[in-house]
């Protein structure tokens, strides 16, 4: 078993999962201010490590996604965020990737940035206490996108990432995220989720990645936001497991769902239809941002000196996608 291979079984194993919070200092202004906190360092600091001293860090969350400004903090006891998330048993990992920019020659769509200056990025970022890191892609659905231009751009990108990232001995999350919005049906979300995966592995192979240790980031089959024809649950579960099946190769020791906008709730209860019904040889855990956080999120905004309060809401969610993770979530649990 190769060292990027046992982190990242250390990230995935028994039903533990990633909590996202990488959010970046855009995005975490405006999640903050849409519950009218002001969005200061302080303010960042201070959510983030309300949820990063809480108790389910020991056995739900296997790893950490962090933001170059959080790596770099201080927390009230002296520590520095990476120690805090390594002395809960959890891996501390970092998004280097420096965000989604117009393609040229299809300016509608996107390709994500952040190759100049990795390497001896890596390097600081390891220094740091990093043990993997994050790269997402982006591709929108409707008639003509996303383009081969943008499904090559981006593969290439995220493999070229992945080398780079191996090279500095951590494991590299390979995140191409196939955006919900739109009035995309579940079959065209189906068969362009497909050809953006298929061709991530192309690229990660002819780049020669250890594709045992990496962690794909995938989106789960879903009809777009504003279609007509939803699909259930159980549909949501086998449409992912089918694509995953037939674009991942075997290798790859595990998968960490995004929740992409889906409900706490919903993105829950599709995880864990997708490990009850799990034919593959994948562990099929979370990496969830909001679907993680929106709840604590909303309470902590009401009183932010609640650590123990916040900490329950966030505990409780933890608890809830690692029992989903293992395929015995019930939606009586949610209520105790
Ligand atoms: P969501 O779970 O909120 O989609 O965030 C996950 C993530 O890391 C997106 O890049």
């Amino acid at each position: 078993m190769s060292e990027l291979n046992k982190i990242a079984l250390k990230i995935l194993a028994n039903g533990k999962g990633i909590l996202a919070a990488d959010e970046s200092n855009g995005t975490m202004t405006k999640r903050l201010e849409a519950v009218n906190v002001q969005s200061t360092p302080e303010n960042r600091l201070a959510f983030r490590e309300t949820l990063l001293s809480s108790e389910s860090m020991n056995d739900c969350i296997g790893g950490v996604i962090l933001f170059d400004e959080t790596i770099n903090q201080i927390t009230s006891t002296g520590k520095s965020i990476p120690d805090v998330i390594s002395s809960t048993g959890a891996v501390p990992g970092i998004k280097v990737d420096t965000g989604a920019k117009n393609l040229a020659n299809s300016p509608e769509e996107k390709i994500t940035e952040g190759l100049d200056g990795l390497r001896e990025r890596l390097k600081k970022y390891y220094e740091l206490g990093a043990r993997f890191t994050k790269w997402r892609g982006v591709y929108s659905i409707s008639e003509k996108y996303p383009s081969k231009l943008a499904i090559h751009s981006n593969a290439h990108a995220l493999a070229r990432y992945s080398a780079l990232v191996q090279e500095c001995e951590m494991v590299p999350i390979v995140e191409p995220e196939v955006l919900m919005d739109g009035d995309h049906s579940a079959e065209d979300c189906l068969n362009k989720t497909s050809e953006v995966i298929k061709k991530c592995f192309e690229e990660l192979i002819l780049h020669e990645i250890d594709l045992s240790g990496i962690i794909l980031k995938p989106n789960m089959i879903l009809a777009g936001n504003n279609s007509k024809n939803k699909i259930s649950n159980e549909e949501v579960a086998e449409k992912t497991l089918e694509c995953l099946k037939n674009s991942v190769p075997s290798e790859v020791p595990g998968i960490a769902f995004l929740s992409g906008g889906q409900s706490e709730i919903e993105a829950t209860e599709n995880l864990n239809l997708i490990n009850k019904k799990n034919y593959t040889n994948f562990i099929m855990t979370y990496s969830y941002g909001r679907a993680l956080q929106q709840s604590a999120l909303k309470f902590w905004s009401t009183d932010t000196k609640n650590i123990i309060g916040t900490q329950n809401v966030f505990n409780h969610r933890a608890r809830m996608c690692t029992l989903a993770a293992q395929g015995k979530w019930t939606s009586e649990l949610e209520n105790k």
